[in-house]
């Protein structure tokens, strides 16, 4: 199964405990997605291509190579991925676009993944055994999940607006993730990549000096091809995306002054 190194860990123990080989391969510096030339050539036969940080990965060319895929849309849900691929993959995980707590959904064209992935769940009452899990949601985490479901056009609506402020505001020589500003995307991050690591700590430095937070939003050492101890030279764009973006802050919940006091901040930054 081909993934892309610069992606959540989760990723990695599901493909072992689907009994599968990960076949951990560099992303786009452009968009931070898996490259589907990449991945049809690296003999993998199923994909699990992540939407990052809201931009769509190009799962046609990964279909039209040949490839199963299996789209990752925790960071797109409200965009409009979710449905080119064999199954999709969604997070109800307290810092995702909607939220219960814990948990996640998946879907399928056929139902036949929808189908398993029940049965995988829940163990009791059956007349056959095979080794199940119980990942269930509770009732007061779906009640909660249908009340989200609801405002989720409201929190769409929002999130698209504060990216659209902050991209107005890019200092020369900072780049935006490219396809974010897209209408078919779903800001989840606004990741900015900046031309060096010292320069990215140093906006991050201002920032902070401004009482404006931002994360790193994946660190070297969480890169996949790390945990699994590959050649780093082999994957350098997730090495160099790791040195050198920067997360800023986007949730709905934001003010309007605050959203204002952020683009201001970046505005009138200026690299050296
Ligand atoms: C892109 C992506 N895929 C998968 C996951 C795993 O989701 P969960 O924490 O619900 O297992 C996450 C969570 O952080 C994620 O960001």
């Amino acid at each position: 199964m081909a993934l892309p190194t610069y992606a959540c860990s989760s990723l990695l123990n599901a493909v072992f405990l689907a009994g599968g080989s990960p076949v951990v391969l560099d992303v786009r510096a452009d968009d931070f997605c898996l490259d589907a030339d990449a991945a049809a050539d690296s003999g993998a036969k199923i994909a699990v291509a992540v939407h990052s940080f809201g931009c769509l990965s190009d799962i046609a060319a990964m279909k039209a190579a040949g490839l199963t895929v299996i789209e990752d849309c925790c960071h797109v849900l409200g965009g409009v991925a979710g449905g080119e691929g064999s199954a999709a993959i969604f997070s109800f995980y307290a810092t995702k676009i909607i939220t219960c707590g814990h948990g996640g959904l998946v879907w399928d064209h056929t139902g036949r993944v929808g189908t398993w992935v029940a049965d995988y769940i829940r163990s009791d009452g059956r007349e056959t055994y095979k080794p199940r899990f119980n990942f269930q949601l509770s009732d007061f985490q779906g009640a909660m999940l249908r009340r989200q479901f609801g405002r989720l056009p409201t929190v769409v609506a929002r999130r698209r607006a504060i990216a659209a402020r902050y991209a107005a505001c890019l200092p020369d020589g900072v780049r935006l993730q490219r396809g974010l500003t897209e209408p078919s995307t779903m800001p989840y991050r606004f990741t900015l990549t900046l031309p060096d690591a010292g320069q990215r700590d140093r906006l991050q430095r201002a920032l902070a000096t401004a009482g404006i937070a931002t994360i790193v939003p994946i660190e070297r050492f969480e890169l996949l091809h790390r945990y699994l101890q590959l050649p780093v030279g082999a994957f350098p764009n997730a090495e160099r995306l790791a040195d050198t973006t920067l997360s800023l802050p986007l949730y709905p919940a934001l003010t309007d002054q605050e959203v204002d006091r952020i683009s201001d901040a970046l505005a009138g930054y200026s690299l050296e």
